[in-house]
């Protein structure tokens, strides 16, 4: 066989297995066979660049190219629905129309889906664009992260229209979101409050391949387009369920109310069930010559209503309220209550967020109080029952000091949190600083759990994250539960971690708003702890990606004579405190004058390894192809825009073979 017959075999079938999998929910080959012809289209596609095609099976799973969105206008405007709690005004919304088109109306009810509505173009069968809601006028251009969601077809089937819209909702999975906080919580990154929250932000991340990992879902609810073939709204759902999208199998057309209500109820309780988050129905008029009659107001059609469940509510007592102190010294306060059963769980804690919602709420204690769970995970309390005050309690005030360690707190501007200020001897705050310390992602001290930790800050072993270095076999085999042999294991992380690069050594010590990634770029161009010591907040903000709040925060850090001290001390113990030497030097000026763009993903370095390459050999690293550009180092998957660019301006591409020919690496 031709390998582009071949090749194109390939991604029809593997095209279909999505299909099957992801729409239908009924796979008909194992996930490793479906991955064995993944590897096997794509080993084919790397021998075949010329083949290329941007809508493969194989882009599905993004790439680390960091994407700007494009603005995109919308051809009709996206609007927002009328929502409503009560059946009376579901009731009033079908008398208006009724009224208003004098003849019988059917509806159709759907669920009305939690989560951030995208609209997606195709033409002659193939996605071409996918746009985020915006200001409903426009938004922003997310293709390549929504061409990772494998529910969303980049190829139709059967007999579609040339050219249409397709509008819908772009859903983070239950499973995914629950999975996704537990990573946070153990990083102690900010949780996401829900699923809708974390799907949103999931779409605008800037790295499609995390996106991918993400695996969100789509439902899609909506047709636009000149000329369809259709005349109602459940027909054109039922084309576009032919042509390969996923629509909800939760449609129902009515034809009286009684129909609606009942539709209402059956859902209430039937979509806790759902795999994906809902919060109400949506009632549409069906025939589309109704809907043209009806028209819309500025904000939202007159051919529609959202009915909201409301989020189930407890009543219950407020007993107390505790503060608890984070890594970070931030403080929350939660509300301990009397047990109360909300949807099937039983709570007895409720977050109270901050200072001003506890103002806000005019708390008393022994308040009887609402408490609701809607898609949020940590309850809230959403109002004080007043009526229901007998003896008034002491009112809650929020507190002055640490409960921890009694030091004043203080609250920095413009944020609504309090903290405690004493960093370096607040317990929880010293424990919550060596779990970050030891953690995964920093210095990856296996064996170090919660637990030990606290034995060993309690036995007076552990007061900062320095001493570690200075643990003994005998003192961790000595504590409740630890062996010789679980003990030497620790040691063995302990001396490994030393070993750790610099970037990683300066996320672990907990510098405030320095994460993961704002610690990489700080390194790459402050090289050493010296340099970083020293640089000032204008030499800061003027790196890539550093804002004022963090350039402010690792001044202040740096500036506090404890900080520097403890720094001395992890350099005595031999912890990296530059960037290797070998990753550093000059090694040639093949580059000189040179500007270089990077893109696409890379076989045999990374993208960051491929930067500093081009800085070691006297180049530079530019991120926008402009006249002035020199070349453009590509690998695969190289953004089509770009290549559409630098092929129009001229300039030449370089692959990696080339590329590390010319360096003679
Ligand atoms: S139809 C003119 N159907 O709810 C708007 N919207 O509050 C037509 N939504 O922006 C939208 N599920 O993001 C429609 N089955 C459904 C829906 C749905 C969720 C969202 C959509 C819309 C918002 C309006």
């Amino acid at each position: 066989m031709m390998k582009l017959q071949q090749i194109e075999s390939l991604r029809k079938e593997l095209h279909q297995h999505n299909y099957n999998y992801y729409v239908l929910n009924t796979p008909t080959i194992s996930d490793y066979e479906f991955d064995m012809k993944l590897k096997e289209l794509q080993a084919l596609e790397t021998e075949h660049p010329e083949f290329f095609d941007p809508l493969s099976p194989t882009q599905r799973v993004g790439s680390d190219i960091n994407a700007t969105f494009q603005q995109v206008e919308h051809q009709y405007p996206m609007l927002s629905l009328e929502n409503t709690y009560s059946e009376e005004e579901v009731q009033d919304f079908y008398n208006r129309i009724k009224k208003l088109l004098h003849e019988d109306v059917e509806l159709v009810c759907e669920l009305k889906y939690d989560g951030t509505s995208i609209s997606l173009i195709y033409e002659n069968g193939k996605l071409l664009r996918a746009v985020t809601r915006g200001d409903g006028k426009q938004g922003d251009d997310v293709t390549d992260n929504v061409k990772t969601i494998r529910s969303i077809p980049l190829y139709l089937q059967g007999d579609y229209p040339e050219r249409f819209e397709i509008r819908g909702e772009i859903l983070m999975p239950w499973t995914v979101f629950d999975a996704l906080n537990k990573e946070r919580e153990e990083q102690e990154e900010v949780l996401f409050a829900n699923p809708r929250n974390a799907g949103s932000g999931t779409l605008k991340l800037q790295n499609s391949s995390i996106v991918a990992s993400r695996k969100l879902d789509s439902y899609l609810y909506n047709i636009l387009g000149g000329n369809l073939p259709f005349a109602s709204h459940f027909d054109s759902l039922c084309a576009a369920k032919t042509w390969g999208f996923k629509i909800s199998e939760a449609v129902k057309v009515c034809s009286s109310l009684e129909e609606v209500f009942e539709f209402i109820h059956y859902w209430e309780e039937e979509r806790k069930k759902l795999p994906v988050a809902t919060d109400g129905i949506v009632i549409k008029v069906n025939d589309y010559a109704q809907q043209r009659t009806l028209g819309t107001t500025a904000k939202s059609p007159r051919w529609a209503i959202a009915y909201k469940y409301q989020a189930e509510s407890g009543l219950t007592r407020l007993n107390s309220v505790s503060y608890q102190v984070g890594r970070t010294g931030a403080v929350t306060p939660v509300a301990n209550l009397d047990p109360v059963s909300l949807s099937g769980t039983t709570v007895r804690r409720a977050s109270l967020h901050n200072a001003d919602i506890i103002a806000g709420l005019d708390l008393h204690i022994g308040d009887m109080v609402y408490v609701e769970k809607g898609g949020e995970i940590i309850p809230k309390i959403t109002a004080v029952a007043v009526d229901q005050r007998v003896l008034i309690g002491d009112k809650v005030q929020f507190i002055k000091n640490c409960p921890e360690c009694n030091t004043p707190l203080i609250r920095y501007e413009g944020e609504a949190a309090h903290y405690c200020p004493n960093e370096n001897a607040c317990p929880p705050q010293i424990k919550g600083k060596i779990q970050h310390f030891v953690s995964r992602k920093a210095m990856n001290i296996e064996g170090l759990g919660v637990e030990t930790i606290n034995l060993l800050y309690d036995e007076g072993l552990l007061h900062d994250v320095a001493d570690i270095y200075a643990l003994k076999v005998d003192e961790l085999s000595g504590l409740e539960r630890l062996g010789e042999k679980s003990a030497q294991n620790i040691l063995q992380s302990i001396e490994k971690s030393k070993d750790i690069p610099f970037d990683r050594v300066i996320f672990a010590l907990g510098i405030r708003f320095v994460g993961e990634t704002v610690a990489k770029k700080l390194v790459q161009v402050l090289h050493d702890i010296e340099q970083l010591k020293t640089a000032t907040y204008d030499m800061l903000i003027e790196i890539d990606e550093i804002g004022e709040r963090i350039a402010q925060s690792v001044v202040q850090y740096f500036a506090e004579d404890k900080n520097i001290e403890l720094i001395n001390r992890l350099k005595d113990y031999g912890l990296q405190m530059a960037v290797s030497e070998k990753d550093l030097k000059p090694q040639s000026d093949t580059l000189k004058d040179k500007s270089i763009i990077i893109s696409g993903t890379f076989q045999y370095y990374s993208r960051d390894e491929y930067k500093q390459m081009i800085v070691q050999h006297g180049g530079k690293n530019v991120s926008s192809i402009s006249s002035k550009t020199s070349f453009v180092l590509a690998g695969e998957k190289m953004g089509p825009e770009k290549l559409k660019k630098a092929e129009s301006l001229g300039i030449p591409i370089l692959n990696e073979d080339e590329f590390l020919e010319m360096l003679d690496v």
